[in-house]
């Protein structure tokens, strides 16, 4: 197979091209359209952010692209060298479904649904991981910098590291980083620590996550860690003695200017108030976008607002809930069984209030593409944030990125990373469903003054830290640690 596409290009001599800044992450930043065969770029901030970084650095994006089996040579796309790694239907059964996401996902978001441990799974992750490292040692230049994404391929640093010991390696966690009690219940807890400290800087979204990291660390290897500096011994064949490794958060961040100008674009205004007319123009539109996922506390939101209706303290003549959950991972037993939940609640909710003209939930099983959901941010009176845990929440980034208008409330579950930046977000328990009533109801009667007060500072808070000074300051670390070893 062969890419085609006006941005994308194959290369016929990929052995000989290196690069001296890699990405490694689970997906290739492109998908594959269904219509037409082509690549697109890949929504989300990631993305936005490495773009820029590869293009001007001559840089290359090792992932899957997506589709099982499918093996497709590397190719160029927008001045992105991508390296496509093939996953086979039992890979994406046993890595990507199996461990990464009934294992791992469960277990570091504080075991909301029970994480299954089978050895299959392991040693379907331990292949896939040295995969991913084996693709990534062969395109990277003599003393790159290569740059491992998220908790689908924590072995990749020190499996690299193997492979080439000239490169510095980075490693980011975009999930939570678990309590040393649930974590302590990987049965490969070692082998997993082992994997991340191939890394010469660990980037996490919080500080507790950082910490909880090198609590891990000092347990279960007994490695000695000090204020994120943590001592790994070098193997023999690194010649010995020990070397430091960085374990530090660096809070993600959204592309903010291109929600900026998507929001201040007339048309996309327009949409926001055809938006709130198709809705039959209530007075309060709440509104809530998660992948459909236990984490995000959908069944919590529900519930609230549901008690809120019967309670007669809101009445479907005047509020609509706009629910969006775009699916995800369908096939693994957890998400199939959420989603017959959520949208058993939804039709019951909806049954018992709707009338006629107004109904209680609009609820919408699909992704939307940037433009659609800036109009529904700016359609949002109230935007409900309600996650379990969360390692950041980019949703309340966006939303607030999006009121150029400088209206809006954000309910902010306080288990999201996220909390620990937007302070002025109305500071929500989502298990405490009365307290999430209260707030609901607060932020809905909110005056005007404290409303434009409160998003003034998060749109200051989320305009002086954007995704490009997380990956500037990332980088720069990283940086820093190859010069330290190149003299030391
Ligand atoms: O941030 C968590 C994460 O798993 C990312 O690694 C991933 O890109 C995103 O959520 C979507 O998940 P998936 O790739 O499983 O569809």
């Amino acid at each position: 197979m062969s890419a085609q596409s006006d941005h994308a290009t194959t290369h016929s001599d990929h052995a000989t091209t290196t690069a001296d800044l890699v990405v490694v992450s689970n997906r290739l930043p492109v998908d594959r359209s269904a219509e037409d065969d082509d690549w697109r770029r890949s929504p989300g901030g990631l993305v936005a952010a490495l773009e820029p970084v590869l293009q001007q650095s001559g840089g290359a994006w090792v992932g899957w692209p997506g589709q099982p089996g499918a093996e497709i040579e590397p190719f160029t796309f927008d001045g992105m060298a991508l390296v496509p790694v093939v996953l086979s239907e039992e890979d994406v059964e046993l890595y990507y479904e199996g461990f990464s996401n009934d294992t791992i996902w469960p277990l570091y978001h504080d075991v909301i649904s029970p994480p299954a441990y089978h050895r299959e799974w392991w040693d379907a992750y331990v292949r896939v991981n040295r995969r991913f490292a084996e693709a990534a040692a062969s395109v990277a230049a003599e003393g790159a910098t290569v740059w491992v994404q998220d908790y689908q391929l924590q072995l990749v640093p020190s499996l690299l590291r193997e492979l080439r010991p000239d490169v510095t390696i980075g490693y980011f966690h975009h999930i939570p980083f678990p309590a040393y009690g649930l974590y302590a219940q990987l049965p490969w807890r070692k082998q997993v620590l082992s994997g991340l400290l191939g890394a010469d800087v660990i980037g996490f979204q919080r500080v507790a996550d950082a910490g909880n990291f090198a609590r891990a660390v000092r347990r279960q290897l007994g490695y000695e860690t000090k204020a994120g500096s943590i001592k790994v011994p070098r193997t023999e064949a690194e010649g010995g003695g020990t070397r430091t490794a960085i374990a530090k958060a660096y809070p993600i961040s959204i592309d903010v200017a291109a929600y900026d100008e998507l929001a201040r674009r007339p048309d996309v205004q327009a949409r926001a108030k055809e938006i709130r007319e198709s809705l039959g123009n209530p007075k309060t539109v709440l509104f809530g976008v998660d992948r459909l996922d236990y984490t995000k506390g959908i069944g919590h939101r529900l519930k609230a607002y549901g008690e809120l209706l019967a309670d007669g303290r809101l009445d479907v003549e005047d509020v609509t809930l706009v629910q969006v959950a775009s699916p995800s991972r369908e096939r693994v037993a957890a998400y199939m069984q959420l989603r017959d939940e959520i949208e058993l609640t939804v039709g019951r909710i909806n049954g018992d209030y709707d009338t006629v003209g107004h109904t209680a939930i609009r609820y919408l099983h699909h992704s939307y593409p940037r433009e659609e959901m800036v109009a529904l941010y700016l359609a949002a009176d109230v935007m409900l944030v309600t996650a379990l845990r969360d390692g950041m929440n980019l949703v309340a980034k966006e939303y607030i990125a999006s009121r150029v208008d400088g209206g809006g409330v954000l309910i902010l579950s306080e288990f999201t990373g996220a909390a620990d930046e937007l302070t002025q977000a109305v500071r929500v328990n989502p298990h405490d469903i009365a307290g999430l009533k209260d707030a609901i109801t607060a932020a809905i009667e909110m005056p005007e003054a404290e409303r434009r007060r409160r998003m003034r500072a998060l749109r200051r808070r989320v305009r002086d830290h954007d995704v490009s000074d997380w990956s500037r300051s990332f980088l720069g670390d990283l940086a820093l640690r190859s010069g330290e070893a190149a003299t030391s």
